[in-house]
């Protein structure tokens, strides 16, 4: 059977169509008899800021993991968790270590999660996870602190896959990396005979950042922020053809700027992208809309004194900082018309006061659109961070625990992460992801 997946990352369709659709097999698909009293190894994506203390400072990656930590733990299973935190290089490092994770599940499941310090291929671990008992949850320390992690190294994966009996994909965030735990792992466990799912969090962002978003309802408005274009050209050349309007703000837009021929005194601009930019307006045409006036200072300081000046009279010298009053009409204007709405990146330097008005007036707008029954997904830690400041992050449909990987996700590329999933047949379009799984 041969598939062409759209994405390929989770909605194949046959080449001839004749063959109906596979999706991919959430943790819905298995039965009582796959999950009570059966070892789940589960791959979360704990990659989360830990403070000065060494505290977790912000929880949203641990948050989304709880449902199918709590709906694991009803059926009965016994869960292993396995998540990496930073890059220590293969080596034991105490600053990355899993225990201020552990003590945050331990708080929000209301039982003990204790942390595993043993590596695998270890007859201690290997006893650890036999002595969980049904509904017990425990955590391995950071699996990056195995060497073998990153290259997904065979005797790691086989280890790993010695403590399991299914495996649940739920690391959307590392979804594009093919690791030991992402993906080595699961081809073993898959092999022997054992279910591999998507968990309920990989099964959102899949449905949301991928299926939403190449079904729109129309208009279909993209927001493109941040500081490079280089970084997020994947993307833009991606979603261009399906969206009706694009609207770019953050330092991103100074090299459009430039592009279109205008000062932009000393702000930042990718002086080697200017020709990309150029291209980009040209395909685009008018569904690309650039900030009309901006927020500048002499520099980018809380204590700066700022202004607000015309794209076309900017003075030499000065940073911009921010979108204008205009352009934040316009963008609020754009956002609130919308049926869909994919926002990427912040259009200021948000953090500093003086430059946050633009990201959070736009953020409010958005929340807003989702309130009337817009889909609104926000992809990259960025603007999630910029909805939580702004106070509305709750009211957005979705807000994508990823970064590197729904960049990815969003430019058409294949994630390992995902590809490694058992599919399951879905004769009916409709019945794609109407299992119980969206929504949590
Ligand atoms: C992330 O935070 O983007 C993921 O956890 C992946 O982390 P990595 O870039 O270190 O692989």
């Amino acid at each position: 059977m041969t598939w062409c997946g759209t994405s390929g990352n989770g909605f194949l369709q046959s080449r001839d169509g004749s063959l109906g659709v596979q999706r991919i097999r959430t943790l819905s698909d298995l039965t009582a008899s796959d999950l009570q009293n059966r070892r789940l190894l589960v791959r979360l994506d704990y990659n989360v800021p830990l403070d000065g203390n060494g505290e977790v400072s912000d929880r949203t990656r641990i948050d989304a993991t709880i449902p199918s930590i709590e709906r694991l733990r009803r059926a009965g299973a016994r869960v292993l968790l396995v998540s990496h935190l930073g890059r220590p290089g293969g080596q034991r490092a105490p600053s990355s270590s899993l225990r201020p994770i552990a003590a945050e599940l331990s708080r929000t499941l209301g039982t003990p999660v204790p942390l595993l310090e043993d590596l695998p291929g270890t007859k201690a671990l290997e006893a650890a996870v036999a002595a969980l008992r049904p509904g017990e949850v425990a955590l391995l320390e950071n699996i990056r602190f195995h060497p073998g992690e990153t290259r997904n190294d065979p005797d790691l994966c086989r280890s790993l896959a010695d403590l399991a009996d299914a495996f649940v994909g739920d690391a959307f965030g590392a979804a594009h990396r093919t690791h030991a735990s992402t993906v080595g792992a699961a081809r073993v466990i898959r092999d022997r005979g054992g279910p591999v799912v998507a968990g309920v969090l990989m099964a959102r962002e899949l449905h949301f950042l991928d299926r939403a978003l190449r079904t729109p309802g129309r208009p279909f408005v993209a927001i493109m922020g941040g500081a490079k274009i280089s970084g997020k050209i994947d993307v833009i050349r991606a979603i261009l053809p399906r969206v009706d309007r694009l609207l770019v703000g953050g330092a991103m837009a100074n090299t459009f700027l430039r592009a279109l021929g205008f000062e932009t005194g000393a702000s930042f601009v990718e002086e080697d992208r200017v020709p990309m930019a150029r291209d980009l307006m040209e395909e685009a045409g008018d569904k690309l809309l650039l900030p009309v006036d901006c927020v500048v200072a002499d520099e980018l300081t809380p204590a700066d004194r700022t202004r607000d000046v015309d794209r076309a009279e900017l003075p030499s010298g000065v940073k911009i900082g921010d979108i204008g009053p205009r352009s934040r009409e316009i963008f609020s204007r754009e956002a609130s018309r919308a049926a869909t709405v994919l926002w990427n990146g912040p259009l200021g330097v948000f953090e500093i006061a003086p430059f946050s008005r633009g990201t959070f007036h736009l953020a409010r707008s958005l929340a807003e659109a989702a309130d009337r029954g817009a889909v609104v997904v926000v992809g990259g830690g960025d603007s999630a961070a910029a909805a939580q400041r702004a106070g509305v992050a709750h009211r957005m449909t979705h807000i994508s625990t990823g970064g590197g990987a729904s960049l990815d996700l969003l430019a058409g590329k294949e994630l390992p992460g995902v590809a490694v999933l058992d599919t399951v047949e879905a004769p009916d379009h409709s019945e794609l992801w109407s299992d119980g799984v969206i929504g949590g």
